[in-house]
């Protein structure tokens, strides 16, 4: 693997606290923030909040730790990564190039909703909400906001062009510098608004909510958290393993995931302790769907003492949440140009960001009354956006996982996936670790991931 070991030192992360806060950083992101809370609000609170711990720990974390290692161990992009460990022209590289499909169709729409955060934190700055309390004013606001095709794109814009401009910085000056600063700035901000919430009436019964067993958990209910457990970590697609690659041959993969996954679970429910005791403070419930931050926030914020400041500090920490995702799910698909096809990251960044822009604009279009929007609605019941959330949410994810998993488990060669995994971790050493983790890879996560698939058919 001389080759592999010769990647340049700027291609590697300066620090292990670089990688850690740069793949945190891409955990952490719009489904935190923004889905967490109100499917957390939908399904009745605590007894799914339980089970979702239980994915990420169960399953999510296995297979981070399967995604970094392949990373690491190929120090290649992902199709590059599975043909080196198993044949040129194996059928496994699909699992990468499916990965890349898919980060390129997430992030087209990931970047309208992160639009609608860029419009929100505009009108934090320049006052530009309805006065008082009343509900319909800030309904219709976001509904026109999602119907306007002019401030969609124009927002899609701005929020591609910052993460192809970090892209473009590489792994040190861009990717990592950013997720540094960003993560940090992000945490204070969160600590600052969880303090916030902890001042408000509505504080208790928002704890209770999240961590008391609850009676309207269901079937659907279970596989929403599976589903979101692998959105939120960013796996299934290969952007872990983009970033493990990034990492030295003997830096600890074990170790390092688990501070990930800790980081993405302090955010999510810490979200939840900043949001849900906002909207108890007024009376609001917590199950508004995905308006809930665009709609029911502001409109309780602005009714408390600070909500202006609190409104605005929490607009920015979304943004700061999905530009760091975004900027990993770009710097996914352009290392496959550079690794695979040869490209500078100039070439790649440039070309890979503005076909990304293009392929969101029908995203943008997606709450209007043209083609994209209504049209689609009639024809397949679910809007350009609505379905591109769909098939990557659903199906593209899942199906990565499984694809990852099952390589791990059955193809790598065992030897070097024993070496491998406990390679310069302590934790990864120790054996019961070890064959815990293997059979989760093996068995566990492609049968409970086919089994949530069957369901999405209709088939239980
Ligand atoms: N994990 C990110 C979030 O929670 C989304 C994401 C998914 C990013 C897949 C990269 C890859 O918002």
């Amino acid at each position: 693997m001389t080759e592999q070991e010769n990647r340049k030192a700027s291609n590697h992360w300066r620090s292990s606290i670089g990688f850690i806060a740069a793949a945190a950083g891409s955990a952490v992101g719009l489904g935190n923030i923004w889905k967490f809370p109100y499917i957390t609000g939908q399904n009745g609170g605590g007894t799914f909040v339980l089970f979702y711990l239980l994915c990420i720990v169960i399953l999510g974390l296995p297979i981070m730790v399967a995604e970094v290692m392949i990373g690491r161990t190929t120090q290649s992009s992902p199709v590059r990564a599975f043909q080196r460990l198993s044949a040129p022209n194996s059928g496994w590289q699909v699992v990468g190039m499916l990965g890349v499909f898919a980060g390129i169709l997430i992030l087209s729409f990931y970047s309208i909703v992160a639009g609608w955060g860029l419009h929100y934190l505009f009108l934090s700055i320049v006052g530009g909400f309805p006065q008082g309390n009343n509900p319909q004013a800030y309904t219709d606001l976001f509904d026109s906001l999602v119907q306007s095709v002019r401030l969609n794109i124009w927002w899609h814009s701005l929020f591609m062009g910052i993460t192809i401009v970090v892209v473009l910085r590489g792994i040190r000056g861009g990717i990592e510098k950013f997720a540094n600063w960003g993560m940090l700035a992000l945490l204070i901000l969160l600590g600052g608004l969880a303090v916030y919430g902890a001042t408000l009436p509505g504080f208790l019964p928002a704890v209770k909510f999240l961590f008391a067993f609850s009676d309207n958990f269901t079937w659907k209910s279970a596989l929403e958290a599976l589903g979101h457990a692998f959105f939120s970590l960013s796996l299934g697609i290969g952007v872990m393993l983009t970033y493990g690659s990034y990492l030295q041959r003997h830096d600890d993969v074990v170790g390092t995931s688990i501070a990930i996954a800790i980081a993405d679970t302090i955010v999510a429910i810490g979200a939840c302790l900043v949001l849900f005791p906002i909207a108890f403070s007024v009376g609001l419930e917590p199950s508004a769907g995905p308006g809930l931050i665009f709609i029911n926030i502001p409109l309780a914020l602005l009714q408390l003492p600070w909500g202006r400041i609190g409104l605005l500090v929490f607009f920015v920490l979304l943004l700061l949440a999905a530009l760091t995702s975004a900027v990993s799910l770009l710097e996914m698909a352009v290392s496959f140009l550079i690794d695979s096809l040869g490209w500078s990251r100039t070439l790649a960044a440039s070309t890979m960001g503005g076909f990304i822009y293009l392929l969101g604009i029908p995203s943008a279009l997606s709450g209007g009354s043209g083609f994209f929007g209504a049209g689609l609605k009639q024809l397949i019941g679910m809007s350009w956006f609505d379905a591109a959330d769909y098939l990557s949410s659903n199906w593209l994810l899942p199906l990565g996982g499984i694809g990852i998993s099952l390589f791990i488990g059955w193809r790598l060669n065992p030897q070097l996936r024993t070496l491998e995994f406990q390679d310069g971790s302590r934790l990864g050493s120790k054996s019961g670790l070890y064959s815990g983790w293997l059979l989760v890879v093996r068995w566990l996560s492609p049968i409970v991931i086919v089994l949530v698939m069957l369901y999405n058919l209709g088939f239980f």
